[in-house]
C-alpha cells in the first residue's frame, strides 16, 4: 500500500516513541461523520473512535461553530483566578445530568489521567484516609497518578501507587476465581470484605474505590450485573466513596448517558474526559460538593472558555441527537452481528460488551482460550489496509475492541463487519504479511 514516506520519516524522526501506541501507519488529514481520510485521500471507516474520543463523528458543525464564536472572544480564560460563563454552563449541564439528590459541584482537567489524578488527590483530602481500593484490568490514566490507580500489566500499570489495593474484576471468560462462576461477583466483593480488609488493608484507611463498570483496556470486561450493586453496598457499610471512572464509555456509550445507570445506583464521584471536549482536550470529575471543595487541584488552563464550551454544545448535540438512544440500538445490532459474522471462527474466544463498546477475545481455539495476540494484531493491520480502523487491547493484548462515534449507522455496521469477515479470512489463510505486522506492537509490549 502506498504510504507518505515523508511523514512517516518524519514521524520516527521528530514525535517523541514515548507518545506512540502504534497498530499502522496511519497518517489523519481529515474526518466526517465516522470515517476519516489519510494524506493520500484514502477513505477510512473508524471502528475505534480514536480510542473512543470522537463519539460525535468527526465534524460536528454545532461543536466547531461554538469553539470558533468562542475563540472570537478569547480562549485565555481559565477558573482558576477568575470566572468564565462557558465553564458554568458546562458545570451546570453536568450536575444536573448527573444521578443523585446531593449537592454537586464540577471540577475541570485537559485529560483523563489528570481527571483521575485530581479526583484521588480530592477523595484523599475530604475523607482524610490515607488508601485507594481499584482493580486488576483497571484503567485510570498514563500520569504517574494513574498509573498507579491502574492494574494493567502493560503501560506501567503496576510501578506506582503503593497506597492502592488491586482487587480481583469479576471477569466472566477469564475468572480470576476459576472452576467458580457461579456467584463470581459475589465472591470478588468478598474477597475485598472478608480477606483485604481483615488482612493487609482495614476499610478505615480506604477513602475510595476507582472502577470502571467495563474494564475497557483489559479486554472490554462486562462484569456481572449484581456486582456494581454489591460493590455499592460495600461503601456504604464502610463509609468509602464511589468513583465511577466514565471517562471511555460515559456521555452514551453504554445505551445510558452515564455507565452505572444501568445498575441504578448513584456513584459519589464521575470521571469524563476523551468524548467531553468533542475534540478539543477536556475532562471532568462530577459529584459530591464536600469532596469537590477538599484539597487544591488546579491548572493554569483547567476550565478555559474555549473547551467548556466544545464540552457544553458536546452535550447539547447527544441530548439533540438522541445518541443516548441511537448507541443503545446501533450497539445491539452491532453484538448480534459480530457474534453472527465472526462467532463461529475458532479463534474467538468471546465477543462481549454493552452497546457501543464490544470486544472480541482472540484465542488460540475455544477449548484452551489461551490469548491470541498474532491474531489480533495482524487482523487489526488487515483491516486497516482494507480501509476499517480499529485498536486491540487485553491484559494480554488479544482482543479487538470496538468504540466507534456514535453516530455509526447500520450500514456502517455491515460495512465495518464485512471487513473484519475477510481480515480473519487473510488471517487463517495465512495471508497476512507479518514482517509489516511486526512494524507495530500496539499497546502492551
Ligand atoms: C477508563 C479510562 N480512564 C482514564 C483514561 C486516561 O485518559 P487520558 O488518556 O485522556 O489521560 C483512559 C484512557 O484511555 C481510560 O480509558
Amino acid at each position: 500500500m502506498q504510504q507518505n514516506r515523508d511523514l512517516l520519516h518524519k514521524d520516527n524522526m521528530l514525535i517523541a516513541n514515548s507518545t506512540k501506541v502504534r497498530y499502522n501507519p496511519m497518517v489523519i488529514q481529515s474526518g466526517s461523520g465516522s470515517r476519516l481520510k489519510d494524506d493520500k485521500g484514502r477513505s477510512y471507516l473508524d471502528f475505534g473512535g480514536n480510542w473512543a474520543l470522537a463519539n460525535l463523528g468527526y465534524d460536528n458543525k454545532n461543536v466547531q461553530a461554538a469553539i470558533q464564536k468562542q475563540l472570537e472572544n478569547t480562549s485565555y480564560a481559565g477558573i482558576v483566578s477568575s470566572i468564565n460563563e462557558p465553564a458554568l454552563l458546562l458545570a451546570e449541564k453536568l450536575v444536573q445530568l448527573m444521578p443523585g439528590d446531593f449537592h454537586k459541584k464540577a471540577w475541570f482537567g485537559l485529560s483523563g489521567s489528570d481527571a483521575a489524578e485530581a479526583a484521588q488527590r480530592m477523595v484523599l483530602a475530604s475523607s482524610g484516609k490515607s488508601r485507594i481500593l481499584s482493580f486488576v484490568g483497571a484503567m485510570h490514566g498514563t500520569n504517574d497518578t494513574g498509573m498507579g490507580l491502574s492494574g494493567l500489566p502493560g503501560a506501567g500499570g503496576v510501578k506506582y501507587g503503593s497506597h492502592v489495593i488491586k482487587a480481583p474484576f469479576p471477569d466472566p471468560y477469564r475468572s480470576p476465581f476459576p472452576g467458580d462462576s457461579l456467584g463470581l461477583a459475589d465472591r470478588c466483593t468478598s474477597f475485598i470484605e472478608d480477606y483485604l480488609f481483615k488482612t493487609i488493608c482495614p476499610p478505615s484507611d480506604i477513602a475510595a474505590v476507582f472502577v470502571e463498570t467495563v474494564q475497557s483496556d483489559s479486554g472490554d470486561v462486562v462484569p456481572p450485573d449484581n456486582f456494581m450493586p454489591l460493590l455499592r453496598k460495600l461503601c456504604d457499610e464502610h463509609n468509602i466513596l464511589l468513583v465511577i471512572d466514565d471517562i471511555k464509555i460515559g456521555l452514551g456509550r453504554t445505551g445510558r448517558m452515564f455507565s452505572y445507570e444501568h445498575y441504578g445506583i448513584e456513584a459519589d464521584l464521575i470521571l469524563l474526559g476523551k468524548s467531553l471536549g468533542g475534540g478539543l482536550p477536556l475532562s471532568a470529575v462530577v459529584g459530591r460538593a464536600d469532596v469537590l471543595d477538599s484539597g487544591f487541584a488546579g491548572f493554569t488552563t483547567s476550565g478555559n472558555a474555549a473547551c467548556c464550551i466544545a464540552g457544553f454544545e458536546t452535550l447539547n448535540e447527544i441530548e439533540r441527537l438522541n445518541l443516548v438512544e441511537h448507541s443503545a440500538i446501533a450497539g445491539k445490532y452491532l453484538g448480534d452481528k459480530l457474534a453472527s459474522t465472526l462467532g463461529d471462527y475458532e479463534i474467538v474466544g468471546d465477543i462481549r460488551g454493552r452497546a457501543l463498546i464490544q470486544g472480541i477475545d482472540l484465542v488460540q481455539d475455544k477449548i484452551s482460550k489461551l490469548p491470541n495476540r498474532q491474531a489480533a494484531s495482524s487482523i487489526v493491520y488487515r483491516c486497516w489496509e482494507l480501509g476499517l480502523l480499529l485498536y486491540y487491547v487485553g491484559n494480554s493484548g488479544n482482543v479487538l475492541e470496538i468504540t466507534p462515534p456514535l453516530v455509526l449507522t447500520a450500514d456502517e455496521i455491515d460495512e465495518g463487519t464485512s471487513i473484519l469477515d475477510q481480515a480473519f479470512n487473510d488471517y487463517m489463510d495465512g495471508k497476512i504479511d507479518q514482517a509489516k505486522v511486526a512494524e507495530f506492537s500496539g499497546w502492551f509490549v
